[in-house]
């Protein structure tokens, strides 16, 4: 197969840009859970980049879980349905859950997440997503740090697949028209 580069139409995000912000939103989750029992909650398979980029850029040593849910198929659109595929492994009764996100679209999941995540008695639920879509929001979510919000075009890369792929690519951007014919 061709490099997976050479299927992009545009860069929307850079790998520079994205680690910029990335050590940015460490800075502001430092200071908001200082001496706090903080759980990290990235949501799979997205959000892998993200939560290893945040995780390292942060001082301290913070416990990790995961989840993954089903709310899209192989496609590019939202079907509003989710699914817990993998539950947490840890009881977050009374602990500070910041979830960690590659993109809100529609808006759909995560807002599912944060209610399903509120309702086992958490100290507190937050979000940070690299990414948000304000012009694909269906429902509006609480979110507590946003990288960057971007227009409402496909998008892949640092975690965001097309059909499972490009997830790989160290930048965000849209893929050339060819890829979907
Ligand atoms: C994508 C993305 C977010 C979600 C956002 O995940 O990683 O989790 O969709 O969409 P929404 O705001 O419209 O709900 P996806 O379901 O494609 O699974 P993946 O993370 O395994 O790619
Ligand atoms: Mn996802
Ligand atoms: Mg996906």
């Amino acid at each position: 197969a061709a490099h997976m580069g050479a299927d992009l139409e545009k860069v929307l995000i850079t790998e520079e840009e994205i680690h910029a912000k990335l050590e940015e939103l460490a800075g502001l989750v430092r200071e908001r859970y200082e001496g706090q029992d903080l759980l990290l909650v990235g949501v799979l398979k997205g959000a892998v980049m993200v939560m290893a980029d945040l995780m390292r850029a942060l001082p301290y040593s913070v416990p990790v879980d995961w989840m993954a849910v089903s709310s899209y198929g192989s496609g590019t659109k939202s079907s509003g349905v989710v699914r817990i595929l993998k539950d947490l492994d840890t009881d977050i009764t009374d602990r500070h859950v910041l979830i960690v996100e590659d993109i809100i679209d529609s808006g759909l999941t995560l807002s599912w997440i944060k209610a399903n995540l509120e309702s086992r008695s958490p100290a507190s639920v937050e979000i940070c997503t690299l990414l948000r879509k304000p012009d694909a929001a269906k429902v509006d979510v609480d979110v507590q740090w946003v990288g960057f919000d971007i227009p409402n075009e496909f998008v892949v890369g640092y975690g965001l697949d097309y059909a499972e792929r490009y997830r790989g690519l160290r930048v965000v951007g849209t893929l050339a028209p060819h890829v979907y014919s």
